[in-house]
């Protein structure tokens, strides 16, 4: 009997933390090597969930923390974000929790998470530098990359690029352009969303006598511009980043508001592993990485993409707005269900399922 109560409590353990105030948080002081020895210490390990359609899409991820900490093993697994978190609810609600941490577009399980009591309150040692708007006050989560969709063509089948999205309107668009379904991802539900708010039903319906072409996954557009066996020349909903290489190329609208937003990052409380947790983090934070070409950061320091202005001075997108829209779900629910209503259920394996 006792123990039956004892694994009843364990079970139960998710609490809302508010009114004990004292917020425990821990602040880095160490340098990043030490980081890395403590991290070893633990075992080596790191189990870290991202978001995202492919799943060798952060391969680049683990490649580069791999071979800047030897003996360290990143183990990242990728799914749409909205797969992640309801698995990641099932560990926590089962005591069973064995990722340390999340990498997600969803970005309102994290505000969900922390008054669950459920995340780590860590600054690391570049806090400060990202943006305010992309990191919680306790340090319970914040923006690791800024990630969006920009307009991207493929050169060898088209010499000049749509720039607005009423460019997609234009009758040599007919029959070859490739989009994500916005009922299978809020970030390009989001897309349509700020779209029509600016250019009408009109815009839709117009877009719809084009016959788009409606893929499941964010990189699959990206995979069928570059098919020998397409003819696809052009997509709004994903990315290659700012410099991609040829025959891609991008531009962003500068009427039209395009989607942006800080990836967000938490580290659970009784995370497995949380010296390579926080090790991961502070990597990511790094200017190393941040410094990336062809990407905006998330930090306030660091220069923009060459021939961009920095992020927050971009008047067409506003980064900090996806928040706002994610947490309405059920504004989100409704405009998923009219889409669908529209163009049907996402149709297609997802593109994950090599995964299974
Ligand atoms: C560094 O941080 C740890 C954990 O927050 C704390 O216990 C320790 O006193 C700090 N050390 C210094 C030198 O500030
Ligand atoms: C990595 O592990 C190998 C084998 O145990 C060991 O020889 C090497 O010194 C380690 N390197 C670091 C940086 O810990
Ligand atoms: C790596 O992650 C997968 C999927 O999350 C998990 O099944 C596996 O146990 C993890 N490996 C280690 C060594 O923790
Ligand atoms: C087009 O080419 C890809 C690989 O290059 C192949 O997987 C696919 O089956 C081809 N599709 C058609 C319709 O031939
Ligand atoms: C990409 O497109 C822009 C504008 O359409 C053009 O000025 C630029 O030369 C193109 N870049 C490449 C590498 O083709």
């Amino acid at each position: 009997m006792r123990l039956l109560l004892a694994t009843l409590f364990t079970a139960v353990l998710a609490y809302d933390p508010t009114l004990g105030f004292n917020r425990a948080l821990v602040v880095e002081n160490r340098t990043i090597d030490d980081i890395y020895k403590a991290a070893l210490a633990e075992g080596g390990v790191v189990n870290v969930w991202h978001g995202g359609d492919e799943s060798g899409q952060q391969a680049e991820l683990k490649q580069a923390f791999e071979a800047r900490f030897p003996n360290m093993t990143l183990n990242v697994t990728v799914d749409l974000s909205k797969y992640h978190d309801g698995n990641i609810d099932r560990q926590l609600a089962t005591d069973s929790l064995y990722i340390d941490s999340a990498i997600l577009q969803t970005l309102h399980d994290f505000t969900r998470w922390d008054l669950e009591g459920a995340l780590l309150g860590y600054q690391p040692l570049d806090f400060y530098k990202i943006h305010p708007a992309f990191r919680h006050i306790h340090a319970s989560w914040y923006g690791v990359r800024l990630f969006g969709w920009s307009n991207v063509w493929n050169s060898d089948r088209l010499a000049d690029g749509p720039k607005e999205f009423t460019d997609y309107l234009k009758p040599e668009f007919k029959d070859k352009l490739v989009l994500t379904y916005p009922n299978d991802d809020d970030a390009v539900l989001f897309a349509f969303d700020l779209i029509m708010q600016q250019y009408g039903y009109e815009w839709f319906e117009a877009l719809l006598a084009q016959n788009p072409h409606w893929v499941r996954g964010t990189a699959t557009p990206v995979t069928l511009l570059l098919q020998e066996n397409t003819s696809f020349v052009a997509s709004f909903t994903t990315s290659v980043g700012l410099a991609p290489s040829s025959p891609l190329n991008v531009s962003i609208p500068s009427e039209g508001n395009f989607v942006s937003w800080p990836q967000t990052a938490g580290i659970f409380r009784d995370a497995p592993h949380p010296e390579g947790a926080k090790l991961l983090h502070n990597f990511m934070l790094s200017d190393e990485f941040q410094g990336a070409p062809g990407s905006w950061s998330v930090r306030k320091d660091m220069p923009a993409p060459a021939g961009y202005d920095a992020i927050m001075d971009v008047q067409s997108t506003n980064p900090v707005e996806f928040s706002r829209f994610m947490g309405n779900r059920e504004r989100v629910e409704r405009l998923r269900f009219f889409f669908e209503s529209k163009i049907g259920s996402a149709q297609g394996l997802s593109p994950l399922i090599d995964n299974l």
